[in-house]
Formats: structure tokens, C-alpha cells, sequence
């Protein structure tokens, strides 16, 4: 475990590597997939029950990618009995054993990556680049989290009297709910599960509605892995079933990403359960903010503000969404990225030359053009044109819109909407409070090349991730380790050092012998 290095994935740029993922997605393009509930002892039905709809791809809704079929709100009941039932053996695993399970499920995933990253595509709307990506987060998650709790999680003896020995013994907190979101759909969904299951908790994971595709090939490499089916489950479906789930009383906790309206409200919800207090990880949205002053480096700045706000078209937590920019050097910035926009290509996630794909839903799409409705009266700096065809899917243009102040955005918008605000050189600290006011507190880009101001700006945000001289996204497990804080999540950090500790319970055992 201990010579663990990040996954490469696939090098788009190498042929040998580009072509034979080529050939694969060529002979995975029209396959139909089916997804179903994966409970212990109970096969769900996968198809044709009045629970099934097909699955439309966001880039042509007229493309079926398949079929899934959701649970019924009572099953989560029978899902949570199962998971108890399975709750002590699981627990009482060596760690190395479960690490292990982790391993080789890494291996698996590995291995279906075509899979994965056709379903990225044609499930998920995300760019072949995206796909290979989530392969290499999740990949990396497994295996990091395995190495992890192989150190983390060994018995400590500790110092105490003559003759009794003291021992520290950490174990899983119980039955985990795991919820995880569409624009992660393998990477969050493995990083939650395996954290999970390596600390000793049994898993119920409910992944987001959309991407239950991916979801289910996952979670069957996962069986295939070694994971019992009773240690592991898999329920579809929507926020019904979410709530039925999380307001079971015999939870041992909940791991949650999504918007923060829904972090909130499972937090209520855990809190009227009678009885022991459930704890709730929180990974939530972000309204990102980049200060850029006038010693930045105009191309680079340019390039690291495409990718930060439009690259996964936006759908990002840690996406760039405002941009302040120094007013002696806004004008050379923002006819650069005018101009780089008109160059983006907007379209088929599939192809190799495509910059920004779909939206995910028609509502994710109502949602932007009802903001830009409000912000009619706003000043377009540049709008990328979209192809003839969008309109066969959930495509949006990319837009950066020039806005006075930051309070002007109650919200997050989760897409490929920029906002710029140009600052004058001594409002500096008025703009790191108005960003810390906002109340959400996820990544935050800095350029300048000026190192004492940008780490004076790191240290005043109320931010997790800062990002100075490069773009804002893309954390990498054990290098970035990832997650908010206030509006934007309960502060754990996916891909770090203390993350598994969020999983457990600790018991002391002293012994006077
Ligand atoms: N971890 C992702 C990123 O850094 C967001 O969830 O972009």
C-alpha cells in the first residue's frame, strides 16, 4: 500500500492510448445498459416494472442509453435491516483485509474504464477528457484510502500506570448512508463508498437519479471485489427515497455532496431523530470566487479562467464563478477571454474536439436562463455560439456577463455562467470580505506574481481549496485534499490525511492487568 502513486489514466494526446479507447467507445455507443437496486437477499426487479423509465442521453434526448429502475421509498427499511445484519462481521475485518477489497476494486475499475468513460459521455454529458478523469479520481480514492486506514486506523497503545495496559481501537460508526451527486458520478460515488467501507461501516448508497447507470456497474465491480452484497447496497431512486433513508432511526450516519438547500435538510431531518446523535458529512456548493491583480500574466490567467468556469460545463462545485480582476489590467484580460470564448467549441461530448458539452437537465437549464433572465440588464462581455443541432439537447452557451458586486448572486449557478467585477487596487480587502460574506467557502484562484499579496489574500479567505497561478479545479486525491467550508460543506477533506476519521467511532480499552 505504501508505494501508492495517482493513477496516470489515458493520454488523449498519445495515439497509442487514444485510439484503441476510440475503437472501444465505438463498439459501446448504442449498447443499452440497465440499472437496478442491488439489496442483500432481494433481487429488485431490473426492468419493466412500473418504477422503470428509460435513460436519454443530455447531449440528443432523442439517444437511449438504457434503462433503470427505481426502489420504492419502503425499501429503504428492508436495505437498512440488511445492513445491520451485516454490520459485525464487516466491523470485525482486519482493516488490511477490507484495504484490500479496496485494492482490487481499483484494479476493476481500472479495467472497465472504457466502460466508465463511454457512460460518462452518453449518461453523464461529460467530456471524454472528464471521463478519463473520474476513472483516475475514483481509481486513486480506493487506493489512497486503502493505504490510509492500514496506518490510520491500528490500535494505539498509549502510556498509563504500571500494570494496565490502554489501547485505542477505532471502528465503524454503522449503517452509511452514502448520497452522492450526477457530476461526480463514478469519482464521489467511489470516494464516498470506499471511505466508507474500508473504516468498517456497512454502505446503503443512494446515488443522484440521473447518473444510476454508472452507479450500478460500480457498485457490481465493487461485489466482484469482494465487498459483501449485505456490506453493500445500492438504492435508486429520488429525494423520496432519500428521506426515507436518512430518517431511519438505526442509521450510524450520512455522507453527503449536493446542493447546500439539501445538505440542510437532512440536517434537520437527522436531528429529529430520537435517540443517538447521527453525524452528517457535507460536501456542498461554492460561489468560487478568482481575484486576479495587475501583476498577473494576462495569457495565463486567460487559459486558467476557460478551464476553472466551463470546463464540465460549469458543473463543478469548485467552478470558477466570479471573477475580479484588477481595473489597470481588466481591459487586456477580458478582450482575451472574449475572444478565446468565441473559439470554444460547444457540443458532442464524444468528440475529441469538443470544449464544453450539455447541461445534465432541462432543469439545470431552466435554472441558468431564469438567472440570466434576472440579469438582463447586465453587460455581456462575451457569449459562445452554440451548434445548429443544440437544441437536440441540454445545451447552454457559455457566458461571461460583467456584474457590479458579488451580493447581486444569492445563489449558486451551477453551470457555465462567469460573473466579472473589476476592482480597484484599494478595494483589495473589501473584496476578500464581500467573498468571505457570501457565507460559502469552497475554492478561491489567485493570480498574481506578487507572493506576498497572494498569500496574504490565501490566509484572509474564509475558504478550503485556494489555488494561486493556476486554475481552481481538479483536486487531486492525496496532493489537493478537497472540501469547503460555512455554506459549503461540514469541512471534511476528500482525499486527505483526516478524512477516514469522519467514519469512525474510537473505544478505549484499558486493562489493569
Ligand atoms: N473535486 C472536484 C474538483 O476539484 C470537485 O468536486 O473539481
Amino acid at each position: 500500500f505504501n508505494n501508492r502513486i495517482n493513477s496516470a489514466g489515458l493520454n488523449l494526446n498519445i495515439a497509442s492510448q487514444r485510439a484503441p479507447l476510440l475503437t472501444a467507445l465505438a463498439a459501446l455507443a448504442d449498447k443499452q445498459w440497465q440499472a437496478c437496486s442491488l439489496l442483500a437477499n432481494f433481487t429488485a426487479p431490473c426492468s419493466d416494472s412500473g418504477l422503470t423509465q428509460p435513460v436519454l442521453s443530455p447531449h440528443n434526448t432523442q439517444h437511449s442509453v438504457g434503462r433503470r429502475t427505481f426502489a420504492q421509498a419502503k425499501e429503504a427499511t428492508f436495505a437498512i435491516t440488511q445492513s445491520l445484519t451485516a454490520l459485525n462481521e464487516w466491523r470485525a475485518q482486519a482493516v488490511a483485509a477490507r484495504a484490500s477489497i479496496l485494492v482490487r476494486l481499483a484494479d476493476l475499475l481500472e479495467s472497465h474504464q472504457e466502460e466508465f468513460i463511454s457512460l460518462c459521455t452518453r449518461e453523464a454529458g461529460k467530456l471524454l477528457q472528464d471521463g478519463i478523469d473520474e476513472v483516475r479520481e475514483a481509481v486513486d480514492f480506493c487506493r489512497y484510502y486503502a493505504q490510509q486506514a492500514n496506518t490510520l486506523l491500528a490500535p494505539h497503545t498509549l502510556a498509563g500506570y504500571t500494570g494496565e495496559s490502554n489501547v485505542l481501537y477505532a471502528q465503524g460508526r454503522g449503517v452509511f448512508i452514502c448520497i452522492s451527486p450526477w457530476n461526480f458520478p463514478l469519482a464521489i460515488f467511489i470516494g464516498q463508498v470506499s471511505a466508507a467501507l474500508v473504516t468498517g461501516n456497512t454502505v446503503i448508497a443512494k446515488p443522484a437519479p440521473q447518473t444510476c447507470l454508472i452507479a450500478h456497474l460500480a457498485t457490481q465491480l465493487a461485489h466482484q471485489a469482494g465487498v459483501p452484497k449485505a456490506v453493500l447496497q445500492l438504492l435508486l431512486g429520488g429525494s423520496e427515497l432519500g428521506q426515507a433513508l436518512v430518517s431511519d432511526p438505526r442509521i450510524g450516519g450520512v455522507c453527503f455532496t449536493g446542493s447546500h438547500a439539501t445538505a440542510q435538510h437532512i440536517h434537520r431531518t437527522l436531528a429529529h431523530h430520537h435517540g443517538a446523535i447521527i453525524p452528517l458529512i457535507a460536501e456542498t456548493g461554492g460561489q468560487n470566487a478568482m481575484i486576479v491583480d495587475s501583476s498577473a500574466l494576462p495569457e495565463q490567467v486567460v487559459q486558467d479562467v476557460l478551464r476553472s468556469a466551463f470546463q464540465s460545463a460549469g458543473q463543478r462545485c469548485s467552478a470558477l464563478r466570479v471573477l475580479y480582476l484588477q481595473s489597470d489590467i481588466s481591459e487586456r484580460i477580458l478582450t482575451l477571454l472574449s475572444g478565446a470564448m468565441a473559439e470554444l467549441s460547444v457540443g458532442d461530448p464524444a468528440l475529441l474536439a469538443t470544449d464544453v458539452g450539455p447541461l445534465i437537465d432541462p432543469d439545470a437549464h431552466a435554472r441558468l436562463s431564469d438567472h440570466l433572465v434576472r440579469l438582463q440588464d447586465k453587460q455581456v462581455i462575451a457569449r459562445t455560439p452554440l451548434p445548429a443541432n443544440a437544441s437536440q439537447g441540454h445545451y447552454f452557451a457559455p457566458i461571461a456577463m460583467l456584474i457590479n458586486s458579488i451580493k447581486e448572486l444569492s445563489q449558486e449557478h451551477f453551470g457555465p455562467v462567469l460573473h466579472v467585477i473589476i476592482y480597484q487596487a484599494e478595494q483589495l480587502e473589501q473584496v476578500i470580505d464581500d467573498i468571505n460574506d457570501s457565507g460559502y467557502g469552497l475554492t478561491l484562484g489567485i493570480h498574481s506574481r506578487n507572493q506576498t499579496l497572494a498569500h496574504h489574500i490565501a490566509q484572509r479567505a474564509t475558504v478550503g481549496n485556494v489555488y494561486i497561478n493556476r486554475d481552481q479545479i481538479g483536486a487531486m486525491v492525496g496532493v489537493q485534499p478537497f472540501g469547503g467550508q460555512g455554506l459549503s460543506g461540514t469541512g471534511p477533506k476528500a482525499g486527505g490525511p483526516h478524512y477516514l476519521t469522519r467514519f469512525i467511532i474510537e473505544k478505549t480499552i484499558t486493562n489493569n492487568t
